[in-house]
């Protein structure tokens, strides 16, 4: 996720917490000019094994170059975004926005698997983008393309986040590709991931991670897992390593807050001042009420 699940963070919940079989980088941007900027080339280098990286770009010709420059560094499979809503990369046709004409997506495809030496490629799509009715003949132009693993969130572009996924949509994709079809989409709780995982080829997990980040172990959230106290601290420290102050950590951290929050009920007074804090130890103060206020 964009700004969040950062090498960092990739590494310090990899070090606490288990039942992650491969993460995903944030989007990486490649335009035609092949020049990527330093913070991007930091999601993939050094090498990250079981990490899958990710590429957002408009260009078929452009994603097949990511792709290959990606597979000499060791990385053996490489996803394209096909659901980013946000106004500004829809309208550059990148995300969500190659999804609007399906003649382009068709080219795009074309474009990439003319090539040879690619890695695996997987996607990862929303139903459609003005319409769930879309979904049919996504699923068709999906099925003509030799992919290894689609990853589905079943809502539209239009939709961004709001609503609830659309099980009909999933269905019509998974019902017509012959790769494992990955669900994604509003899984927050160990009974959902589980019913998913009953019926799903897997599954890909988002806000539900950043809020409770032993859910992947299948364990609902646990207030008093002395993990936790570590993973703050060594995200902190890592931050503080790598990034050129105290400031830029804080807000680093604050955007993780803003989804962990959901697990420590009634404690929205103590976030509001973790949000207000200006420096670290301020910050950490605040970190200790809300974690220790249960015990
Ligand atoms: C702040 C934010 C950043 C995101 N960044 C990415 C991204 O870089 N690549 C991607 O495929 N999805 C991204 N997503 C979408 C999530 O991966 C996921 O598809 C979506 O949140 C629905 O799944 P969830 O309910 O499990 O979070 C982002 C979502 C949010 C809220």
């Amino acid at each position: 996720m964009e700004g969040i699940t950062t090498p960092v963070y990739r590494k310090v919940h990899k070090k606490y917490f288990g039942g992650v079989d491969r993460y995903f980088s944030p989007f990486i941007v490649v335009t035609s000019t092949h020049n990527l900027k330093k913070r991007e080339t930091r999601e993939y280098i050094p090498f990250e094994k079981d990490m899958t990286p990710q590429i957002l770009t408009a260009a078929g010709t452009d994603f097949a170059w990511a792709a290959k420059m990606l597979k000499g560094l060791g990385y053996d499979e490489v996803n394209l975004n096909l659901g980013c809503p946000a106004a500004t990369v829809v309208t550059k046709g990148k995300g969500a926005g190659l999804l609007r004409n399906k003649e382009n997506l068709r080219v795009f495809f074309e474009d990439v698997f003319s090539e040879n030496d690619l890695p695996d490629i997987t996607i990862k799509t929303r139903c459609g983008f003005w319409s769930h009715d879309e979904a049919e003949e996504l699923a068709e132009i999906f099925a003509d393309y030799p992919f290894k693993e689609l990853i589905v969130h079943p809502r539209i572009r239009e939709e961004f986040y709001q609503g609830t996924p659309n099980p009909d949509s999933f269905k019509i994709i998974k019902n017509k590709v012959k790769c494992p079809v990955i669900y994604n989409g509003d899984i927050f709780d160990v009974s959902s991931l589980r019913d998913h995982l009953e019926t799903d080829d897997g599954i890909m997990l988002g806000r539900g991670l950043l809020r409770n980040p032993m859910l992947a172990e299948m364990k609902d959230f646990d207030i008093y897992d002395s993990r936790l106290q570590g993973f703050l601290n060594e995200l902190y420290d890592e931050y503080m390593s790598i990034m050129s102050g105290e400031r830029d950590v804080l807000f680093k951290l604050k955007e993780l807050w803003t989804y962990l929050i959901a697990s420590f009920p009634d404690r929205e007074d103590e976030f509001k001042r973790l949000m207000k804090a200006s420096t670290g130890a301020e910050y950490k103060a605040s970190v200790n009420r809300i974690i220790h206020s249960y015990t």
